[in-house]
């Protein structure tokens, strides 16, 4: 049997004509660039997520940049950012000329660790940002308290996390905003780049809107320094067309979740944690195993994908040499990215497939 960790056609194969019919619409009233798609995207997404209003962006990169330049965060500035989370949550840091100051991660939620931020903060200190990684949400109140008593903003990197709760409270608007990102592979993905900004705050929000199209309020006259960063038609008709089963897929993730967190009895392998704080819509499986590479490979030659994310903690990314981090620095972090492998948990697996990944990994001795 061949399990593949993510198989886009077949999630795509049955809405073809659904996609291709928005595709058309499209082409009709020539809204490339924002228009009417974008809009009505803007709004069922933030309503979907539970949001007060959401800025539609050409990825969750540029939403994280257009954050930190909206809050005026630049040259001089620290941002603390998780050691172990994929690289854009740095770039938030790094794009304004700001300085990523890593922090270890929680050896459960694999998320920013509360206990470890005030060490980290400085006068320098403008922003947190936190990844709600593999769909899992930080645990924000800890984190909101800090944040508030040192005036610093908090802004969530919630690209792995639609649908995703703290509490209760829907991620993206705990903070000061929230970045999302709409890449294919993701829980909900158009057929291209796309990403949003969320927030209550509704001037951070307009001031988004314009620096996504070049700093412009009005045609022709640029008030500031802005992007092109306008998420385009085409995606959003695509993005239109999968948000309604979005909440559908997510409960099916959430299953095969739980079989696999009830059904892999592998003693060497570690689960990814139930927090109490909120339910991941597993955006990945993320497993540990001692012989990780083994693991990989064994589960390779049965014909079952994987895959490691991420090999390496953001404090030794050759990128970030010249904040002077080294081995050692980050522990949890680092002993993830030795350990982890993240199994398939796309919502269109079969049972059956389900069935072999479990049979399979509970099979190996290593
Ligand atoms: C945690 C995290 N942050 C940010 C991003 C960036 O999103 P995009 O690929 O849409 O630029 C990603 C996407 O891979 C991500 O996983």
């Amino acid at each position: 049997m061949k399990v593949p960790f993510i198989n886009l056609k077949r999630a795509h194969d049955p809405i073809k004509a659904e996609l291709l019919e928005a595709f058309a619409s499209t082409i009709e009233h020539g809204g490339f660039c924002l228009g009417k798609d974008v809009a009505q995207f803007e709004l069922e997404f933030g309503k979907a997520q539970g949001v007060s209003r959401c800025v539609g962006l050409g990825s969750g990169t540029e939403a994280l940049h257009l954050i930190a330049c909206a809050m005026g965060i630049g040259r001089g500035d620290e941002v603390i950012v998780p050691a172990f989370t994929f690289i854009a949550s740095a770039w938030f840091a790094q794009y304004v000329g700001a300085r990523a100051v890593f922090v270890d991660i929680d050896p459960e939620s694999y998320t920013l660790d509360p206990n470890r931020i005030e060490a980290a903060i400085t006068d320098k200190t403008r922003a947190i940002v936190v990844t709600h990684l593999f769909g899992q949400s930080a645990d924000m109140d800890p984190i909101l308290e800090i944040a508030r008593s040192k005036r610093i903003k908090l802004v969530e990197d919630a690209a792995q996390a639609h649908l995703a709760t703290y509490r209760g409270r829907p991620v993206g608007e705990i903070g000061d905003a929230g970045a999302f990102s709409f890449y294919p592979t993701k829980n909900l993905g158009g057929l291209g780049e796309g990403g949003c900004v969320t927030s209550g705050d509704s001037a951070l929000l307009d001031q988004i809107e314009v620096l996504r199209a070049h700093g412009s309020k009005e045609r022709y006259l640029n008030h500031f320094v802005g992007y092109n960063n306008r998420m385009e038609g085409l995606q959003a008709a695509s993005l239109n067309v999968k948000l309604p089963s979005l909440a559908e897929k997510t409960k099916r993730r959430q299953l095969i979740a739980s079989r696999y967190g009830k059904e892999i009895k592998n003693l060497r392998i570690k689960l990814p944690a139930v927090v109490e704080w909120g339910e991941s819509v597993y955006h990945m499986f993320t497993i540990q195993h001692p012989e990780r590479d083994q693991l990989k490979t064994y589960l390779a030659d049965n014909g079952i994908g994987t895959d490691i994310v991420y090999p390496y903690p953001l404090h030794l990314q050759p990128c970030f040499s010249y904040l002077g981090y080294k081995e050692g620095d980050f522990p949890i972090s680092e002993n993830l990215a030795r350990n982890c492998l993240s199994l398939p948990i796309v919502p269109e697996l079969k049972d059956g497939e389900v069935d072999y990944v479990i049979e399979k990994i509970n099979q190996f001795v290593g």
